[in-house]
């Protein structure tokens, strides 16, 4: 066998033998079999990085959930669930979808702004850890809906905006002034005394989550520093907080990006936390990307390529409706042919979709060596790709394969124009 350089921050993909495998198996196999696109996962990517975790907090009592809105395939669901995770949720869907895959009720989180009744009385009764309260409005609908409809108390924590910035792209910051989400840092003491007031809520921690793909560490301390000194004044005015919650965030390497590993993120973080008194608390984070979005890739065939003035289009069988993030977050992803091919013949390619918009692209200004029938695979497709999929254009969705060492488990079929018309009325 020839050696098999792994792809940067992918250590389980890899070209041999001149074929981009995932594990042990070859993808243009898994192509021909289950057709294109196609996402295919590693298992052991998405554990190596569970371990990183893990690492980190050994010999601390921490819970790590799961954000599945970063992918909520309940095959990818259920690596979690039996590696023993909690899961962070934002919706009644998404309770259901962790509940079907094996998750405990009693590790599970519920963060959102926008919670509706039913879904509280859903969590209530399904007895989960902790809503993650957003507002002062919600305290008082949580409340009434715990003590009239539930006849139990609901346990809380209030999410702080802690007023840092991530330095990630602005529609992926959630801990400014300026975003929606959580209580104002000025407003985090009163809010925290009201919530100890209301006889149906019972407050159990705090959290605070400032945004997605952060590749540094000083946010994560500014953000804990803030929260820190607001744990101080909240307990000296007798309200005990048991859990301190720290949100996700933590980014990937999509293209030369170095953020942390999590084990010396939290090395950090723990050590502010020991120097402040506060690392025996117990601890919560609700990690998505760093979990799943490099074990993931996303396979698809070249139907055309097609010479423009100004411009060399791919087309490829992949669209936005399939891989969101380059059409609305300007989002890279590496794409990278099946089969290794000569680069000196490569042209420059705006790699793009079906979908009849001008959005509807993948990558641009590519160096590829590709023909017609070639296959291709888009990198770090294991965040929000699938769980963000849509049936634009009357598009099925993907096709999902786990693979295990040799073993790969189709663990989503792929949609059919049946399953899209299933609840349509005419
Ligand atoms: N906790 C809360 C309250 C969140 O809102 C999020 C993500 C997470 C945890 C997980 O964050 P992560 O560890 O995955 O960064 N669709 C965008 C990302 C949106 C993130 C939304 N919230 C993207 O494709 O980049």
């Amino acid at each position: 066998m020839s050696p098999s350089p792994a792809l940067p921050g992918h250590p389980h993909i890899a070209q041999r033998d001149g074929a981009l495998h995932v594990e042990a198996l070859p993808l243009a196999a898994l192509a021909r079999e289950h057709g294109t696109p196609l996402f295919v996962y590693s298992k052991q990517w998405m554990l190596d990085a569970l371990a990183a975790y893990q690492r980190g907090f050994e010999g601390r009592d921490a819970l790590i959930c799961y954000a599945m809105k970063a992918n909520s395939s309940l095959g990818v669901l259920r690596v979690f669930a039996e590696a023993g995770c909690g899961f962070d949720i934002v919706s009644g869907g998404e309770l259901a979808r962790v509940l079907a895959a094996g998750a405990d009720p009693a590790k599970v989180i519920f963060s959102g702004v926008g919670k509706t009744r039913a879904e509280m009385r859903q969590a209530l009764a399904a007895g989960i850890a902790c809503f993650n309260v957003e507002s002062e409005a919600e305290l008082e609908v949580l409340n009434a809906v715990a003590l009239e409809e539930a006849g139990r108390r609901a346990r809380i924590s209030i999410r702080i905006n802690p007023n840092v910035d991530p330095k990630t792209h602005p529609y992926i910051s959630t801990g400014l002034k300026g975003n929606k989400f959580g209580v104002a840092h000025d407003r985090a003491l009163a809010t925290y005394r009201h919530a100890a007031s209301l006889p149906g809520l019972e407050v159990v921690g705090i959290d605070c989550h400032i945004g997605s793909q952060i590749t540094e560490a000083s946010p994560y301390l500014d953000a804990l520093e803030r929260v820190l000194d607001l744990v101080v004044l909240i307990e000296e005015a007798g309200i005990p907080l048991h859990h301190l919650d720290f949100g996700g965030g933590l980014g990937i390497d999509y293209n030369h990006d170095t953020p942390p590993a999590a084990d010396a993120l939290w090395k950090q973080l723990l050590a502010r936390l020991d120097a402040r008194g506060f690392g025996q608390r117990k601890l919560v984070v609700e990690p998505g990307r760093s979990l799943v979005g490099n074990a993931g890739v996303c396979v698809t065939e070249v139907l055309y390529t097609k010479p423009g003035e100004d411009k060399n289009f791919c087309i490829v069988d992949a669209a936005m409706n399939d891989l969101p993030r380059p059409a609305m977050y300007q989002a890279f992803h590496r794409i990278v042919p099946l089969a290794a091919r000569d680069a000196a013949g490569a042209t420059t390619y705006d790699v793009v979709g079906p979908v009849c918009e001008s959005g509807d692209w993948i990558g641009r200004d590519r160096e590829l060596n590709v023909a017609q029938g070639d296959l291709l695979a888009v990198l770090s497709a294991g965040a929000y790709c699938m769980s963000m999929a849509s049936n634009y254009n009357t598009r099925g969705r993907a096709a999902e394969v786990l693979v295990a060492g040799n073993r790969a488990t189709l663990i989503r079929r792929r949609e059919s124009v049946e399953d899209q018309l299933r609840n349509e009325l005419t």
